[in-house]
């Protein structure tokens, strides 16, 4: 009884006193850190700025997430003139002029370099897959807290915002560093649909007469994925705000947020894990703002909505999730319904299949759908175009009059809100981000179709095709205007100071 709180004491006091001393040590030769960034990009007043550092270690890798990486720092830039964005980089091979001109020739955004400074960190592969071969998630996330730890030791911000999806980093940071901490996510690392998918197949293990290796296997996994979303799940709680792509991705994030684990709970509450509970401040944050990350539809926005051609239009790589087959399996059903689109004359109507082919599985799969499209006795009226350049494609979208996509539970697509800004009506599969984000009435009214099974594309895309002119115009132009405004830089700035962010500036 005596001996006990001597216990605690030790599990609990000396951890916390070794931090609280690291932590203030870190934060004190801090001053003279930031004041040398600031004094070398020419700041002044130097007292007034604040730094707001983006944690991006592939920040050079010119994807969907870079250009919500720098659409949002030119956003400070331009309105926020005593913000400095720090940038944490791991492209140690690249210099800031570097990253600043490939950003310029990649998503045409200008950066200003006196507000922007660039810390360089050494240890990138300790998130890099091929570090982890197994316990991928595990590695990652212990990787990304040494890369954080190394982050906090070159420059600490006033405010953290992780842009590439490392939960995990908020304990580093906040121990370390004492700052608000945000984020924005475009995917979560692990989703309670994972955990539910490898409950499930523990069940059918177990029932099953299956062997009991395979059954302890699974069952270790799942204790793996349990104990790593119950952490996965505190890590985004320490977040002030949270910012999402879409709203599939706003479901996973919520659930996890109010994920609940009791047993996990009341194992946290003995020392030494209690530890953890202790230092690592819940935020209470119960869900995350939508953010739309902006699409550049500039060009295709200009395309003329009257004079279209009688052609239907897909944009997809050839993968197997796209689904081509259920697009040819549609097409079949409308030339067969109504003959009259088979004819050679004005009334024909052709299907365009465009998409990349990046392997010899594309390849195959491009020869499987050729193969179908004679099976159904449509080849005449199909045409297939591989590896087009982007100036093509904005050629078939300024040309075509229906954009077809039929992916399922596609997470958002961006190829439906090209077809819309395009001047193009979209009908795509009834899921996913087309179904909630993207195809949804505008002022009330429709901006395009959804469809499931071959029949029911076929049943819209006959609609389509048969709109009245005036009809058909004010569709098209409702589609377009609600993807350009919906999806436009402006529209992704508001929501970003919806989040709250400045709020956490001190
Ligand atoms: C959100 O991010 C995920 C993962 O990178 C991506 O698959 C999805 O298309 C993104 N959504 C939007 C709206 O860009
Ligand atoms: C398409 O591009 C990929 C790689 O860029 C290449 O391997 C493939 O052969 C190309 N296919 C065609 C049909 O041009
Ligand atoms: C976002 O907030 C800043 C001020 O913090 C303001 O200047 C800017 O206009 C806002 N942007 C939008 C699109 O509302």
């Amino acid at each position: 009884m005596i001996v006990f709180p001597w216990f605690l004491l030790c599990f609990l006091l000396g951890p916390w006193l070794l931090i609280t001393l690291y932590s203030r040590q870190l934060r004190t030769r801090n001053r003279q850190r930031r004041l040398s960034v600031l004094t070398r990009l020419g700041a002044s007043p130097i007292e007034n700025k604040r730094l707001v550092g983006f944690f991006h270690p592939f920040c050079n890798a010119g994807g969907g997430g870079e250009r919500v990486l720098w659409t949002a720092i030119a956003a400070l830039q331009r309105t926020e003139h005593d913000v400095v964005s720090v940038v944490y980089s791991g492209d140690v091979d690249a210099s800031k002029i570097d990253i600043i001109a490939k950003v310029k020739a990649r998503f045409d955004i200008t950066l200003d370099p006196s507000a922007l400074h660039f810390v360089f960190l050494q240890s990138r592969s300790m998130i890099e897959d091929s570090t982890w071969p197994r316990f991928t998630l595990l590695g990652q996330s212990f990787g990304s807290m040494y890369l954080a730890w190394e982050a906090m030791t070159k420059l600490i911000p006033d405010l953290y915002i992780d842009t590439m999806g490392y939960a995990f980093t908020f304990h580093i940071v906040s121990l370390l560093g004492r700052i608000p901490i945000g984020a924005y996510v475009h995917y979560p690392t692990i989703s309670t649909d994972m955990l539910a998918r490898v409950k499930s197949r523990k069940k059918w293990h177990t029932n099953t007469d299956a062997i009991s290796t395979s059954a302890i296997l699974s069952w270790g996994k799942l204790l793996y994925y349990r104990i790593f979303m119950y952490h996965y799940a505190r890590s985004l709680r320490i977040a002030r705000f949270l910012m999402v792509n879409s709203s599939w991705t706003k479901n996973h994030v919520d659930a996890i947020l109010q994920h609940s684990d009791p047993l996990l709970e009341l194992i946290h509450a003995v020392p030494p894990l209690l530890f953890l509970r202790l230092f690592i401040q819940n935020a209470g944050l119960t869900s995350a703002g939508i953010v739309y990350p902006p699409c550049d539809t500039r060009e295709m926005a200009k395309f003329a909505l009257e004079g279209r051609e009688r052609i239907i239009l897909s944009v997809a790589q050839f993968r197997p999730e796209k689904d081509h087959p259920a697009q040819l399996a549609a097409f079949e059903r409308l030339l067969r319904a109504h003959p009259e689109y088979a004819e050679t004359d004005t009334t024909g109507v052709k299907l365009v299949l465009l998409g990349g082919s990046r392997n010899a599985g594309d390849a195959a799969r491009v020869e499987g759908l050729r193969l179908l499209a004679q099976e159904l006795g449509i080849e005449d009226h199909v045409q297939f175009v591989v590896n087009a350049s982007y100036p093509d494609m904005l050629k078939w979208l300024s040309r075509a009059s229906i954009g077809l996509s039929t992916m399922v539970d596609e997470h958002f697509g961006i190829n439906v809100v090209e077809f819309m800004a395009a001047g193009l009506i979209p009908v795509a599969h009834a899921s996913g981000g087309p179904l909630k984000d993207i195809i949804v009435p505008f002022n009330g009214e429709p901006t395009g179709y959804h469809a499931g099974t071959p029949e029911t594309f076929a049943d819209v895309l006959h609609i389509a095709l048969t709109l009245s002119p005036d009809q058909d115009l004010a569709m098209r132009r409702r589609a377009r205007a609600w993807a350009v405004q919906k999806f436009s830089e402006a529209e992704f700035e508001k929501a970003w100071n919806a989040s709250g962010w400045r709020s956490w500036l001190p």
